[in-house]
């Protein structure tokens, strides 16, 4: 297992967060997470509906360790609704600071109207953009085309094209005469020129301005010429709006996945156009990105066409048959996406992991007993092993009484016996017998932790 691997992790993403920290801590570049918008609403398979506090501390938790992975000059980019949008909005200020605020960019999730009772149709999402440290992030918008700059008249200086003289924060105020024509102009309205009457001269005689031979009667008398090579930057700025096109619709999202992996059941994932802009925008080939809530596994889809490195942490079974699949087939240079875009040709690995289950697997048993007497027997055998919450004293445990509970309430006993610490093997317990770590895995587990044996 190497520093630049690509990792795909099954498992709580809290528990992940902090079984990953000592080795990535300030090293990553984006987090970019699409966490449950908590709308209450039933169709999602994990949980979408939870009551506002317990949503508003389950992010506190994550965001709060979420913060330690970022590199100074790192993101975080939050998808997020209406929902919860103002309520995460003053988490983040809390975590982040207001000051490294950097934005809301505007998703456009679809044109259709369906909210005819209100009369009101929402048709977009947020995304919350926050910095490690604002003062030392500079984001970037789509590449420049440069497709108007052409040189018709072999002027030496390279591509040009005819530029605006004249700006409201100009300096300047005088006519220009045309020589050929005769005609005087003027700056517009408000406006002045950009340039000084000495200035004007030079640009006369270095060709940056020239004057028309013949113009119509609303033509300026000159041209200005804009040199590409004084464009500066080759990006344009990241705009607010620049998400509300409709190429970064839910729509878009749900027929990549359809194309991906047939019908399957997964709501809502994100499309890869959004990804790209997000990941493109900030942050370059090698970075690591990390995404806690995985989903259908586009982040790590566009992390890996984009050249960048990825970390993603899903919980749910789907794992295996969404992200595992999904990037199996990137790997082999599967076209969909954005892969025309990128040039994808596919290329690379990754490794997948799960978090080693301790308790788990007691919660697992718990969750499935049909009776009450197996449900004794699973108590037996924790207390055989033993990791139960501190304060529980399971000998004072009344058999009679467990017996006479409905099979819902012995259940919610049980598991409330489970410390729920304990759900996961941590690294220091990994060599205890008690937990059947295979020798490979604890191995596996030192190497990626820089551990001596
Ligand atoms: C809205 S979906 C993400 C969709 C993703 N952007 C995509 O394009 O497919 C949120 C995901 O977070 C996962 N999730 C929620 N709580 C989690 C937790 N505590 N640990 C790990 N994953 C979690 C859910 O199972 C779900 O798959």
């Amino acid at each position: 297992m190497h520093e630049d691997d690509n990792l795909l992790i099954k498992g709580n993403n809290l528990l992940a967060l902090y079984s990953l920290k000592s080795r990535y801590a300030r090293k990553v570049r984006l987090i970019y997470i699409d966490p449950p918008y908590n709308t209450g609403n039933d169709g999602f398979l994990y949980n979408d509906r939870f009551s506002h506090a317990s949503w508003f501390t389950f992010m506190r938790n994550r965001l709060e360790v979420a913060r330690d992975f970022l590199s100074e000059d790192g993101l975080i980019v939050i998808h997020i609704d209406d929902n919860e949008q103002a309520y995460l909005k003053v988490l983040m200020d809390g975590i982040f600071g207001r000051e490294n605020f950097v934005g809301d960019l505007i998703r456009k999730t679809k044109s259709t109207t369906n909210d005819a009772k209100t009369g009101f149709n929402i048709q977009h999402e947020n995304t919350l953009i926050y910095a490690k440290d604002k003062v030392k992030i500079k984001l970037i918008g789509q590449k420049k085309t440069f497709e108007k700059y052409k040189n018709p008249d072999n002027d030496p200086n390279g591509a040009w094209k005819s530029s605006d003289p004249s700006a409201r924060s100009g300096d300047y105020y005088f006519p220009i005469k045309n020589p050929y024509t005769g005609r005087i102009d003027y700056p517009p309205e408000n406006r002045q020129w950009l340039f000084s009457e000495r200035r004007l001269q030079d640009y006369i005689d270095s060709g940056k301005i020239v004057f028309r031979k013949e113009h119509s009667e609303n033509q300026r008398g000159f041209i200005f010429k804009r040199y590409r090579s004084e464009i500066r930057s080759e990006y344009n700025l990241l705009g607010s709006l620049e998400g509300a096109d409709n190429r970064y619709m839910n729509q878009k999202a749900t027929k990549e996945r359809n194309k991906l992996f047939g019908e399957v059941e997964f709501a809502y994932p994100k499309p890869e156009s959004f990804a790209e802009l997000i990941i493109r925008a900030s942050t370059k080939p090698g970075d690591i990105v990390l995404d806690f809530f995985a989903g259908s596994g586009t982040t790590a889809a566009v992390a890996h066409k984009m050249e960048r490195q990825w970390i993603a942490v899903e919980q749910m079974d789907y794992i295996r048959e969404l992200i595992k699949t999904r990037m199996k087939k990137v790997i082999e240079g599967e076209q969909g996406g954005i892969s025309k875009e990128v040039g994808w040709e596919g290329g690379g690995s990754f490794v997948y992991a799960e978090l080693a289950a301790s308790n788990s697997a007691f919660a697992d048993r718990i969750g499935s007993a049909k009776n009450i007497s197996t449900l004794l027997s699973i108590k037996n055998d924790m207390q055989k092993t033993g990791f139960l919450r501190y304060d529980v004293d399971m000998d004072a445990f009344d058999e009679d009484e467990f017996a006479n509970l409905s099979l819902g309430d012995a259940k919610r006993v049980l598991m409330d016996c489970l410390d729920t610490n304990h759900l996961y093997v941590n690294l220091n317990s990994i060599g205890d017998g008690q937990f059947f770590v295979s020798n490979q895995d604890s191995a596996i587990n030192r190497l990626f932790y820089g551990i001596a044996e």
